[in-house]
């Protein structure tokens, strides 16, 4: 399975801070945001990453994260000249997904959650249509809401309904079969003029072809579109993070948890990044490694 990470957009809704960077590079407490849906794919099993960005921001994005080889991945650009709607992702990235099955997630969407990538694993091996992740909020009118049956069988996709048929939000973790960038080529675009991904979903579910995987109350999936969904989030990460003593979408810790790179390469990366805590995380989770090993 291939994977994409959108990263554009004009973070209209956080300026001035985004007048000159994108979103997705600001911090999440310790690290960029980026890290954390790029640890997402990577706790996947994917190892295959195109990323999508604006032609402003797309630089900042390889200074930061090279061509992945430093964690064993392959890392490659796109630029999305302008906003045409998440779907879009599918038709800028249609060579790289060529003839497999594709995660598409969204630069600024966070997971946190107890076995995650066993979860991710098994919903990602033999994609038949789509898998979407469904988490309840509080504010359903601001995403793309699922409806299911008595079953749990999903029954309707609405985008930003004004009035929801259930607290479901379909998450920005998106998981398809290769019929996506058909698909995705073939959808008209929406009022305001973009390629809307619950229109692909909607497709899906018409062909009795869409999944929804419920994330339980567990988990954690946070918002990063305000001011103070931002801080709230960094808070999440810095109180979890303080009182385990452990690190959240670490890529680096998770590279080496998968088998990506040995001990001494994240050893390396730690080394690079010592005057800070988290080099010496990355030191010292080496370490034990070695040690366990
Ligand atoms: C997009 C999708 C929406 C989804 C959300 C998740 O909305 O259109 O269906 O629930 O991402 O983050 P946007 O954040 O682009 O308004």
């Amino acid at each position: 399975m291939k994977g994409i990470i959108l990263s554009g957009g004009a973070g209209t809704r956080l300026h001035p801070v985004t007048l000159p960077v994108s979103k997705q590079l600001l911090p999440v407490y310790d690290k960029p945001m980026i890290y954390y849906p790029l640890s997402v794919l990577m706790l996947a099993g994917i190892t295959d990453i195109l990323l999508i960005s604006t032609p402003r921001d797309l630089p900042h994005f390889e200074r930061l994260l090279g061509d992945g080889s430093a964690l064993g991945i392959s890392i490659d650009y796109a630029v999305q000249e302008t906003p045409r709607g998440l779907a879009d992702a599918f038709v800028v990235g249609a060579d790289h997904v060529g003839d497999d099955s594709v995660a598409l997630i969204l630069g600024d969407n966070i997971f946190h959650g107890p076995r995650f990538s066993e979860l991710l694993r098994t919903n990602a091996s033999d994609v038949d249509g789509c898998v979407l992740f469904g988490y309840p909020v509080t504010d359903p009118h601001r995403y793309g809401v699922g409806e299911t049956d008595r079953a749990g069988n999903l029954v309707s996709i609405e985008e930003k309904p004004a009035r929801p048929r259930s607290n479901k939000a379909i998450t920005g973790l998106y998981l398809y079969d290769n019929d996506v960038v058909d698909i995705a080529k073939n959808i008209s675009p929406s009022a305001r003029g973009e390629l809307e991904i619950t229109d692909v979903n909607r497709v899906y579910l018409e062909r009795g072809k869409a999944k929804l995987v419920e994330l339980g109350r567990g988990f954690a999936w946070l918002d990063t579109g305000t001011h103070d969904s931002l801080l709230q989030a960094g808070q999440y990460v810095q109180t979890l993070e303080h009182r385990q003593g452990v690190r959240i979408a670490c890529i680096e810790e998770i590279a080496l948890r998968m088998g990506y790179i040995d001990a001494p390469a994240c050893h390396a990366l730690g080394a690079a990044l010592a005057k800070t805590g988290y080099g010496q995380y990355l030191m010292a989770v080496a370490a034990e490694h070695d040690r366990a090993a």
